[in-house]
């Protein structure tokens, strides 16, 4: 509660200490994706035109929604299925007030930047679906405390789910589907239901099967151990019996001995 009081808060803030100077780094930015980004058909070459500049000029290109539609301020950029390629496209904390990042249905490639948390601390929408990233899934998303939707589906995407995703608490919709990932899922995201979590390479614990390593492992040591603990238990029932007998009838022929 108090954190949703907070949020609306720095909303609030964002939205009036921003107005003056918010719009410069903002055509930055922008500049700055369409330089870093590979752009085949040349839709954001030829949409995003920086020579007009006049007040919410950035507003009507392509992917691009603003605040208000006469102020250069990105609230979201929406790049989803334009045939985009590259890596992860550069300069977005310029973006400052940005809280929507759409880059799905592309062919970007490369990692997933370690330090998105800082390039980007106020997104509360992530989509890199169905784009070809690839490394690890950096634990830094972690710290990106505002984000509600987080699909990383249908990617490269190799290690595991940082357990540190638990610190997501507004997380509402979450896809790791399709990736290469491996190992346990962390707990806090038992709640996600399992197709978001399928077609992954190694990828264990609920909602999905139990880890196969350990049901493997746990089911050969006990089969073993159980057929060991029996073989162990016979023999020894053996060699006691064996040995005790030995025993009593040595003493009892030694008592006869002696009785004699
Ligand atoms: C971008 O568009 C301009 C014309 O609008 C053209 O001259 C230029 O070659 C294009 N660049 C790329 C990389 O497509
Ligand atoms: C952000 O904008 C500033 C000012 O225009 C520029 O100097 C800086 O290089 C930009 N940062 C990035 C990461 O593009
Ligand atoms: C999962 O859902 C149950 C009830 O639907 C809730 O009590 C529990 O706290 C949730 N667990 C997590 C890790 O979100």
């Amino acid at each position: 509660m108090a954190g949703d009081t907070k949020f609306l808060l720095w909303l609030l803030l964002l939205n009036s200490s921003l107005l003056c100077f918010g719009s410069e780094l903002d055509i930055q930015c922008l500049k700055s994706v369409q330089k870093s980004v590979i752009d085949p058909s040349g839709v954001l070459n030829s949409t995003w035109n920086f020579d007009d500049s006049t007040s919410g000029f950035i507003c009507r290109f392509t992917g691009v929604e603003c605040w208000h539609p006469d102020e250069n301020r990105v609230l979201s950029l929406r790049l989803g299925n334009l045939g985009l390629e590259g890596p992860f496209p550069q300069g977005l904390q310029n973006c400052t007030s940005m809280s929507g990042l759409d880059l799905s249905s592309n062919s970007f490639s490369g990692p997933i930047p370690p330090d998105i948390s800082r390039q980007m601390p106020y997104l509360i929408a992530l989509d890199l679906s169905y784009n070809s990233f690839s490394g690890e899934i950096p634990s830094d998303i972690s710290n990106m405390q505002y984000l509600v939707l987080l699909n990383l589906q249908h990617n490269q995407l190799s290690g595991q789910i940082p357990e540190q995703f638990d610190l997501l608490t507004r997380l509402t919709t979450f896809s790791v589907a399709d990736n290469l990932l491996s190992g346990t899922i962390p707990s806090s995201l038992r709640n996600v239901s399992a197709s978001n979590f399928v077609g992954n390479k190694e990828l264990c614990g609920s909602p999905l099967d139990e880890c196969s390593d350990s049901r493997k492992e746990t089911g050969g040591i006990s089969g073993e151990s159980s057929i060991g603990a029996a073989v162990g238990f016979i023999l020894g029932f053996v060699v006691a019996l064996y040995f005790s007998r030995w025993f009593i009838c040595s003493k009892r022929l030694r008592a006869y001995v002696l009785h004699i």
